[in-house]
């Protein structure tokens, strides 16, 4: 079929890319973090399910297949040419690729997010926040692209550049083509994601998932982000929340390459992504592996929550405040 004959859904992502007029080191880069999807795909569906033996920065056991897509993803980028510095969820400290800031990217990832979950069988996914120039400490606000895949029933990738959010599904030739364009919330939705134990809830959460069960809003948590995320933006309704824990006042996720780069999506979306105070996106990370309780999803299940805790909890200035004043 001529390249004028086909339709709408057999757009492919470079072409997406190309169409939208994405800077051609962007574009390039974008389609690098999609093909390293394909070998990741291969190595869930193939790989060993163990632990690598080794334990990331938090602590936490790395499983084979962490290391496994850590390594596909940071070999692409190392090779793709339009990368200064990299990090990610494995990785201790940035990893230089590039000394020279001049039309390359810098990229903070978590190259299989929900990995263990591989074992029992539910969607996982790998997420990319993506900086012009060399700085990856910068506010959220100042991505130039937030990429995520899903690896679910199917393959998806969702992508925006800050003109939209597009929906790409993998077909039988592992190409990538479009699903969906200019994804958008409702401002109130009727499904919650609550993350976390709720028996360490605070008083203002607390009182906002009352409020939500009140209201016969359905819980929905599978517990890998990705899919949650996903649910939300493609039911283009709902809330996730991952908050402040009375036993962790940053709560889980990590700010730099889980809520950064979801929070971008979920606002060009139409929706909103707050710690509970204060947006995500105008966090200023202090450094690379901090973590931040997170609200995100529509507008009005965002900003109910923020009026639970505004309320119901003690007004002192929390750590992400003072953060996000300076
Ligand atoms: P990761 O597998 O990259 O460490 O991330 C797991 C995260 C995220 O996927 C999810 O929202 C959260 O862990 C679930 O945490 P709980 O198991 O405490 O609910
Ligand atoms: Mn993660
Ligand atoms: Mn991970």
């Amino acid at each position: 079929m001529s390249q004028a004959g086909k339709t709408k859904f057999q757009i492919d992502l470079r072409r997406h890319l190309r169409e939208h007029y994405v800077n051609e080191n962007l574009t390039h880069l974008i389609c690098e973090i999609a093909e390293a999807s394909k070998y990741i795909i291969h190595s869930i569906s193939t790989g060993e399910l163990g632990v690598a033996g080794t334990s990331n920065l938090y602590g936490e056991q790395q499983l084979a297949l962490d290391v496994l897509a850590d390594r596909i993803l940071r070999k692409r980028l190392d090779h793709s040419r339009v990368v200064a510095n990299m990090m990610s969820e494995e990785m201790d400290e940035i990893i230089p690729v590039s000394p020279d800031c001049d039309g390359k990217y810098s990229v903070a990832f978590d190259p299989l997010d929900g990995s263990s979950l591989v074992d029992v069988n539910l969607a996982v996914g790998t997420i990319v926040s993506i900086f012009e120039g060399c700085d990856l400490l910068q506010r959220g606000r100042k991505q130039v692209a937030a990429v995520y895949i899903l690896y679910g029933p199917r393959t998806t990738l969702v992508y925006s550049v800050g003109k939209g959010v597009h929906e790409f599904g993998m077909n039988m030739l592992r190409e990538y083509t479009l699903l969906q364009e200019n994804i958008t919330l409702e401002p109130q939705g009727n499904l919650y994601s609550p993350g976390g134990q709720r028996n360490l809830y605070t008083p203002g959460v607390e009182a906002y998932v009352q409020k939500l069960e009140d209201r016969g809003v359905k819980l929905r948590y599978s517990g890998g982000f990705v899919p949650d995320i996903n649910q939300v933006l493609l039911k283009g309704q709902g809330i996730f929340f991952y908050p402040h824990l009375q036993n962790q006042p940053q709560g889980k996720l990590r700010l730099l390459f889980e809520l950064s780069p979801m929070a971008f999506l979920i606002e060009q979306a139409g929706g909103a992504a707050s710690d509970g105070r204060r947006p995500i996106l105008d966090l200023q990370p202090e450094q690379i592996h901090e973590r931040s309780p997170v609200f995100i999803g529509c507008k009005k299940d965002v900003a109910l929550a923020e009026e639970f805790i505004r309320t119901l909890e003690n007004q002192e200035e929390g750590p992400t405040e003072k953060k996000a004043k300076n």
